[in-house]
C-alpha cells in the first residue's frame, strides 16, 4: 500500500460539520428506523454495508483492489479511481439487497470523505451526493481514523475515553479516544506509515517471487517468513531512540534495511530481484524493528496519559487496529506493555482492523445517535486527502518528555 498521495492537487473545501441537524432526532419523521448505509473508497477497498442502531450488520458487500495493487507494485491512484468507479454502484446495490433494506428506509447515508487519496475519495462522495439526493437521505461525512478507531465499539463495550493505536498502509497514530468526535492526538507518522514500510521492504526483497509469498501483501509476507527467522543475525537500529515523544518514522527503518539487502546481494553475488537465502532472517529483523518501535510510542503514550489523568483508573484500555494490527508478532508486542503498564489491550478481528463499509456504517451510527453531524442531502461537502485527526497534543506530549523503563520484548515465534 501506499502513502496517500500529497501530489493530486485538489481544492478542498471544509466540510460544514456544525450544520443544523436535518433529520430531527426526535421528530417524527426520524422514527425512520435508524439504518445507515456506509460507504468506504478512500484507499484500495470499495466498501457498503448496512447496519441498524444496535450495530447488528444486515448487509454488506466488498471489493478488494489489492492483488492488483500487489501486482502493479504499489496503489497507481488513477487505477484505484477506475476500480472504485466499477464497482462502486454493485458494491452499493448487494449490500441493500442482502440487507433486504430500501433507500428510503434508510436514516443516513455515511461516507469516508477524509483523509485518503483524492481519486478514490472523490468517487465515494460523488456516488453518495448523488444517491442521497435522488432518495432525499441525510448525509453523514466521516473520518476514515476515526471511523477505524471506533469499530470495536460496534463489537463490545468499550466506553470513553480509550488510548487507541492505528496501524495500516497508510496511517499510524496514537490518539486517546474521549467521544465519538473528540479525539486528542499523541503520536503520528512523520514519513511513511508501517504497513507501507513492509509493502517496500518486500518489493526489495522480491518476496511476490517466493512460493509461500506471492499472493500475500507485504506485511503478511514479512510475518510468514520471519516465523522461519532468526532476527539477531541482522542488528536494525529502533527508530528515533532519541526523541523523547510518540511519534513514529520508518522510512529510517527502510534504509537500513536496503542497505543490508544490498551488502548481502554482493556477498552472495546475486543480483537485485533474486531471492537472498537470508530472507526469513531479514523478514524477522525488519518485524521486530517495527513492532519494538511500535511499542516504545505506544509505552511512552500510556505514561504520558497516566501523568496526565487522561485514562480511567480503573480498566483503562489500548485498541490497536489497522491492518498491520493483524501482525500477531506486533500484538504480542503491545500486549507486554499493556501488562507492564496494568492496560487491557483489544484488537478487533482482522475483518475489522481493514478497511471496510462495516466501520463507515458504525461511525454514522454511534454520530447518528449522538445527533451529530448529519447533513442535509443538498449541503455540498468536499472530500480532504489529508486530515488529522482530533486535537493535536503532540507539542506536549514531547515536551513532557517522558523517559521509560526498558522493557524487554521477548517474543515468542
Ligand atoms: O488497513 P489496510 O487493509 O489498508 C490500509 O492501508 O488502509 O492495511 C493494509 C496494510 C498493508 O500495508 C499490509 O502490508 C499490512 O496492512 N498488513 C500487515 C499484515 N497484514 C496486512 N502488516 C503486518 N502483518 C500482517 N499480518
Ligand atoms: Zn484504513
Amino acid at each position: 500500500m501506499t502513502m496517500y498521495s500529497s501530489r493530486v492537487k485538489v481544492v478542498h473545501r471544509l466540510l460544514q460539520y456544525r450544520h443544523t441537524p436535518w433529520c430531527s432526532l426526535s421528530s417524527g419523521k426520524a422514527s425512520c428506523s435508524r439504518l445507515v448505509l456506509g460507504i468506504e473508497t478512500s484507499c484500495d477497498e470499495t466498501g457498503a454495508a448496512v447496519l441498524d442502531e444496535t450495530g447488528t450488520i444486515l448487509g454488506e458487500s466488498l471489493h478488494s483492489q489489492k492483488q492488483v495493487h500487489l501486482r502493479s507494485g504499489g496503489i497507481i491512484p488513477t487505477v484505484a479511481q477506475q476500480l472504485h468507479r466499477e464497482n462502486m454502484e454493485r458494491v452499493v446495490q448487494e449490500a441493500l439487497e442482502r440487507s433486504g433494506v430500501e433507500p428510503g428506509q434508510l436514516c443516513a447515508v455515511a461516507t469516508t470523505v477524509k483523509p485518503g487519496l483524492a481519486l478514490s475519495l472523490g468517487i465515494g462522495l460523488e456516488f453518495s451526493r448523488r444517491f442521497v439526493r435522488l432518495h432525499n437521505r441525510p448525509f453523514i461525512p466521516i473520518h476514515h481514523m476515526e471511523a477505524h478507531a471506533l469499530t470495536v465499539r460496534m463489537l463490545q463495550h468499550v466506553p470513553f475515553p480509550f488510548l487507541v493505536l492505528l496501524v495500516s498502509g497508510g496511517h499510524s497514530l496514537l490518539a486517546v479516544a474521549r467521544g465519538v468526535d473528540d479525539f486528542l492526538l499523541l503520536g503520528h507518522t512523520l514519513d511513511e506509515a508501517p504497513g507501507d514500510t513492509l509493502d517496500k521492504v518486500a518489493r526489495r526483497l522480491s518476496l511476490i517471487k517466493h512460493p509461500q509469498c506471492s499472493t500475500l501483501s507485504g506485511g503478511q509476507a514479512i510475518e510468514l517468513l520471519a516465523k522461519d527467522g532468526d532476527r539477531m543475525r541482522f542488528n536494525f537500529r529502533t527508530p528515533m531512540g532519541h526523541t523523547y515523544d510518540c511519534c513514529f518514522s520508518f522510512a529510517g527503518l527502510r534504509n537500513q534495511v536496503a542497505m543490508a539487502i544490498v551488502k548481502k546481494e554482493a556477498e552472495e553475488g546475486v543480483e537485485q530481484g533474486t531471492l537472498l537465502s537470508c530472507v526469513n532472517d531479514i523478514a524477522a529483523a525488519t518485524q521486530h524493528t517495527v513492532a519494538s518501535h511500535l511499542a516504545k510510542r505506544t509505552h511512552r503514550a500510556i505514561l504520558f496519559c497516566k501523568a496526565n489523568g487522561l485514562l480511567p483508573s480503573s480498566s483503562p484500555t489500548l485498541v490497536l487496529s489497522g491492518g498491520v494490527a493483524s501482525n500477531q508478532y506486533i500484538r504480542e508486542a503491545l500486549s507486554i506493555i499493556t501488562e507492564t503498564t496494568g492496560l487491557h489491550l483489544l484488537c478487533p478481528p482482522a475483518k475489522f482492523c481493514t478497511d471496510n463499509g462495516v466501520m463507515i456504517a458504525w461511525n454514522g451510527v454511534e454520530l447518528l445517535r449522538e445527533g451529530k453531524r448529519i447533513l442535509s442531502p443538498n449541503v455540498d461537502v468536499c472530500y480532504e486527502p489529508k486530515a488529522p485527526l482530533g486535537v493535536d497534543m503532540t507539542a506536549e506530549v514531547k515536551a513532557a518528555a517522558i523517559r521509560m523503563p526498558s522493557v524487554r520484548l521477548k517474543i515468542p515465534h
